[in-house]
């Protein structure tokens, strides 16, 4: 299977993968024939990309890091949880900043949010989430699926994965792990406080507007401290979650200091604690690989490229590196097009990801320049240095 733009779809085409609905639904079952009316209603709801499968690629099969039950769960989970303050919000149809900090700290809607089943739920899925990733060497580099907008659930999801893998290899605690796992599936719950047309908008927001937006870290930290389940380290990854090196970043403005986030490092006054500097980069990532409102979705090379020179500025240097190693920049089914060599203008599939060289995967050369199918062939990148790629949604 690949993944293809939306675009290139024809009636006929077999999914490759299954399509999640944001309430973490099944919207198409994979291997289903696509139909005029799928595509239609696909493009409709905003989906940029699918996998579709096909005989050239059939053996190619990109297994998600989660189990499909653990990321529905989670997703409902979330769902459930999230529409707790969302709802509160619409009763109370609080407007000024001011307003909504006093409804959150009333606490009210934290009893609820405390008593809550939802938040028992996250809990345990948050063990399950933990136990799935641990020790896996890398990760597939799969991202969900998602909408142009309301692409929070899934994201939480997918911030947690990587964030978990990331942490692993600074060698956390799994206790510690827990708790950044938390962090991560709640981290924009400050999210639902806020008017929620701010994030759809297809135009730049005005500097008031981004004020706003700037606003949902601290929300969600009020939102969730002083809830024994929840405990204190969570609380303030959700408070962090937008910090950055150079001190530029929000709400607080504390600084990094771009040396490793080790389990042992503290975090002096004004500084961001280590877990977030994680989730920070986690955060950016699945932003730049996800579809909004104002763009689409970058290829996971570029989202790194873009990534490089956010680095010691904005993110973490560290844990940038680490990230490298943990995500693929060409994940197994990525479709990429040969940039030079005999094969220029090319369209390959990723085959399989070498483990050692994550850059130079064997790719399997699968339409020619004009994009019309051929024989398929396999270059090894590794053993073929003159061959560039990189990664296009055709
Ligand atoms: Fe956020």
């Amino acid at each position: 299977m690949y993944r293809v733009s939306i675009e290139y779809l024809k009636p006929g085409m077999k999914l490759g993968k299954a399509i999640i609905k944001d309430n973490g639904t099944v919207l198409l079952n994979s291997g289903i024939r696509l139909t005029e009316a799928y595509i239609n209603h696909l493009m409709k709801m905003g989906y940029d990309t699918v996998y579709i499968d096909d005989d050239d690629t059939s053996d190619i099969l990109v297994e998600d890091d989660l189990r499909e039950r653990t990321r529905l769960k989670a997703i409902r989970h979330i769902q459930s949880l999230f529409s707790i303050p969302a709802t509160e919000m619409k009763k109370e149809k609080k407007q000024t900043m001011a307003e909504i900090v006093r409804s959150v700290e009333s606490g009210r809607m934290k009893e609820k949010i405390a008593n809550s089943k939802s938040l028992k739920n996250i809990m345990a899925v948050s063990y399950e989430i933990v136990d799935e990733i641990l020790d896996n060497k890398m990760l597939s580099g799969l991202v969900s699926l998602k909408r142009n907008d309301d692409f929070t659930y899934k994201h939480s999801i997918d911030v947690t994965v990587l964030s978990v893998a990331i942490a692993d290899k600074f060698l956390y605690g799994k206790d510690k792990i827990l708790e950044l796992a938390k962090g991560c599936l709640l981290h924009d719950i400050g999210r639902m406080l806020i008017n929620k047309n701010l994030y759809n908008e297809p135009r730049r927001l005005t500097k008031e507007e981004f004020e706003i937006i700037k606003q949902h870290p601290k929300l969600g930290y009020l939102t969730l401290k002083d809830i024994t389940n929840i405990g204190i380290l969570a609380p303030h990854i959700v408070y962090q979650h937008h910090e950055q090196q150079d001190g530029k970043g929000y709400p607080r403005g504390l600084r990094g200091d771009n040396k490793m986030p080790l389990p042992t490092k503290t975090t002096k006054k004004g500084y961001i604690m280590p877990l977030a500097e994680i989730v920070y980069a986690a955060n950016v990532y699945d932003a730049l690989v996800s579809p909004r409102s104002y763009r689409s979705a970058y290829t996971p090379d570029q989202a790194f490229f873009i990534m490089r020179r956010l680095s010691e500025t904005s993110i973490n240097k560290e844990v940038l590196k680490v990230m490298f190693d943990v995500i693929p920049a060409y994940p197994l089914g990525t479709t990429v097009i040969i940039t030079s060599g005999k094969y220029k203008n090319h369209i390959a599939v990723v085959s399989s990801v070498n483990q050692d060289n994550l850059s130079r995967p064997t790719i399997r050369v699968i339409m020619n320049e004009r994009k019309k199918k051929i024989i398929p062939f396999e270059i090894n990148l590794a053993e073929n240095m003159h061959i560039n790629i990189a990664g296009i949604f055709i």
